[in-house]
């Protein structure tokens, strides 16, 4: 393949309730990207409901690629390879995404690349920002993860601390259900502690054994414990000053583990990736902390932050261009592991 040829990856990521397709040049540019947002659907539900997920992924798998091809002006013989989320996340989610991705790649004689989903959060940073480079370390906050990475090279990551229970987007959720904060809470809580006294409700500070290791499962307890003993007695909950109190106590035991874990490992850079990089408070403690300490901080833009297809083509250029290719035995893996 001459070197300056663009390699263009078809992307398809279907991990949980996003279905979404992107075309992607040389594992940082754009060129589309299309989405289809369960939200609505399982908001009625109160969170995801696996099996309408899976039947929605297949119902808006085809049309999304049309209109990603579309966008990026190109046809179907234009696409190098097509690249796919294999895991981790729901089963049936992924499996819809996997099969379409391995019928198109043999109907088309494509190479088919797999991409792990936390790979692919990270990699939201190499199309935000064109000029990061590995080594460093990232933090990867999701609805369904919470990790530091250390990003030893592309595709070489070494694992540096992560949650011992509930990941921070689910904590985010589930306290913004004690809030009557419709799912999925956690951008709606961020936006109400905007208006709160963060100092107003005061919560343990969960320990952990493992210095760079966190914990939410006991935090939340508190939250709702303290929620529920606040109405018992009659009183009242300030919503606002409460969220705030809560995003606080999280978003400190994220920024201080991820620096203090990123100043150990040696690294100068630090990046942030996952759907509760989207927080607002975690984007300004980050950067202010890494630049106290001097190190460089790199986020990429909200709608590269949440579940995107576009992320899924940057990882699975690099994951390419090494040779890595899945045969038509690739299957779901809701536990797959990065490390
Ligand atoms: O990365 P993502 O879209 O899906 C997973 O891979 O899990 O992350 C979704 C999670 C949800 O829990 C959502 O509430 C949380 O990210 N989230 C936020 C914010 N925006 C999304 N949490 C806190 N503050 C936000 N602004
Ligand atoms: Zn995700």
């Amino acid at each position: 393949m001459p070197e300056n040829q663009a390699i263009r990856i078809l992307a398809i990521e279907s991990s949980c309730d996003e279905t979404a397709a992107a075309v992607v040049e040389n594992g940082r540019k754009v060129l589309s990207s299309a989405i289809a947002s369960q939200i609505d659907l399982h908001a009625l539900y109160g969170g995801v409901v696996p099996e309408i997920a899976s039947r929605m992924h297949v119902e808006a798998l085809d049309p999304l690629v049309d209109q990603a091809l579309r966008q990026a002006n190109l046809s179907i013989e234009e696409i190098d390879a097509v690249a796919v989320t294999y895991g981790p996340g729901l089963v049936g989610a992924l499996l819809t995404g996997v099969s379409w991705a391995k019928a198109f790649a043999y109907a088309r004689q494509l190479p088919l690349v797999p991409v792990h989903h936390i790979e692919g959060h990270v990699s939201a940073n190499y199309i935000a920002h064109p000029d990061l480079e590995p080594p460093f370390v990232c933090l990867v906050a999701s609805g369904g993860h919470s990790q530091i990475v250390q990003v030893l090279d592309y595709g070489e990551y070494r694992l540096l601390g992560q949650t011992l229970d509930d990941a921070a987007g689910e904590a985010f959720d589930k306290v913004a259900r004690v809030l009557a904060i419709p799912y999925p809470g956690g951008p709606l809580l961020d936006e109400l502690a905007e208006q709160g006294d963060d100092r107003a409700y005061t919560f343990p500070k969960p320990h952990t054994p493992g210095k760079y290791d966190f914990s939410f499962s006991g935090l939340k307890t508190a939250v709702i414990n303290q929620a529920h003993t606040i109405r018992r007695q009659g009183g009242e909950i300030r919503a606002a000053d409460f969220a705030a109190s809560f995003r606080r106590a999280v978003v400190d035991m994220l920024v201080t583990k991820s620096i203090a874990a990123a100043l150990d490992a040696g690294a100068t850079r630090i990046a942030v990736a996952g759907g509760v990089a989207a927080n607002r408070l975690l984007r300004r403690e980050l950067l202010r902390c890494a630049q106290q300490n001097g190190l460089g901080c790199f986020m990429p833009p909200v709608h590269l932050c949440t579940d995107n297809a576009m992320m899924i083509g940057s990882a699975g250029y690099y994951r390419f261009m090494r040779g890595e290719r899945a045969d038509l035995a690739l299957n779901a893996q809701p536990n797959a592991k990065l490390f």
